[in-house]
């Protein structure tokens, strides 16, 4: 049997070092400011974002949440997030994927202020990461990295994953998960391949993998023949069956064969919002240095 990373620990080591955080930054004068926007009543957005908003209060982040009718126009979802650019209690905007049709998602997620915006999905951010060297530079330069393959990286680091010199396999290629989990797995010197609909000889590719993300979204997709033996297993998918929820692995065959694997639910989920809550707690240092700067420039100290 496999060893079970276990997302939901991970993710509580981690909110425990940022209450810490928090709190010195509270006593400095600054609560960090989390906006959602939520359009349209996808049943999935809708719980994805109320765990979010719960998940800023446990923790001592001050948080609002708008929520916007599907047929709203563009241009007043670009006003709203004019405004919360502008707001100086807001260290984070995060609009919730997919938005209705109609809605240009890539003209939305570029209104989004660079230094607000905690997804990492504004070009601005992406480019900054893209051009990185290492992941260690990534989290010293504390870039806001897409939250779930920022959390999927800290749940291999912190369980011990050898990820340099290993071969990386990513399933899936979206721009949320498929593509920044593989160039972040390539900062961090693992030889990454992406595969994906079109990808011939899957089986072949995938049971090379000595790191396997799936990130597809079809229940129970990867099976026991397709996983090395002693390989570490990354499921990203939330699938909600009848039976409840499953992830894009095969789980109790590939546990069979595989040394490590993340668990649905309970795996990369909780670490996907603690990561949210990582890049808001940075973007609201950033503001204390900001504002520190420009108080020592008054008082000349
Ligand atoms: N939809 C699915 N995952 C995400 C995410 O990480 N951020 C946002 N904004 N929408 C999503």
């Amino acid at each position: 049997m496999a060893e079970i990373i276990d997302g939901k620990k991970i993710a509580t080591e981690i909110k425990d070092e940022l209450k810490i955080e928090i709190e010195g930054l509270k006593r400095s004068g600054i609560t960090p400011g989390l906006a959602t926007i939520l359009v349209g009543e996808n049943p999935a957005s809708q719980v994805y974002v109320r765990n979010k908003t719960s998940a800023c209060q446990n923790i001592g982040i001050y948080s609002e949440q708008h929520t916007l009718s599907s047929k709203i126009k563009e241009g007043e979802l670009l006003e709203l997030i004019n405004e919360l650019n502008k707001k100086p209690n807001i260290d984070g905007i995060l609009v919730q994927l997919p938005l209705p049709s109609g809605i240009e998602e890539k003209k939305v997620l570029s209104a989004i202020s660079p230094d607000k915006d905690v997804d990492g999905f504004h070009y601005h951010n992406v480019g900054r990461f893209f051009c990185e060297k290492s992941y260690s530079e990534m989290k010293r330069e504390e870039l806001f990295l897409p939250c779930t393959p920022f959390g999927i990286m800290e749940m291999l680091l912190r369980s011990q994953v050898k990820i340099e010199g290993s071969e990386a396999v990513v399933l899936g290629r979206s721009n949320i998960v498929g593509k920044p989990i593989a160039m972040l797995l390539l900062s961090a010197n693992a030889t990454v391949t992406i595969c994906h609909s079109k990808t011939s000889n899957l089986k072949g590719v995938t049971s090379r993998a000595d790191i396997l993300v799936a990130a597809i979204g079809i229940p129970c997709f990867v099976k026991k023949d397709m996983v090395k033996q002693g390989a570490v297993v990354i499921d990203v998918g939330i699938n909600r069956m009848n039976e409840g929820i499953v992830g894009d692995v095969d789980f109790a065959p590939v546990n069979e064969v595989c040394r490590a694997i993340t668990p649905v639910p309970g795996g990369v989920g909780p670490m996907t919002i603690t990561m949210l809550l990582v890049n808001t707690t940075t973007s609201a240092k950033r503001r204390l240095k900001m504002k520190n700067e420009k108080l020592s420039t008054i008082f000349n100290f």
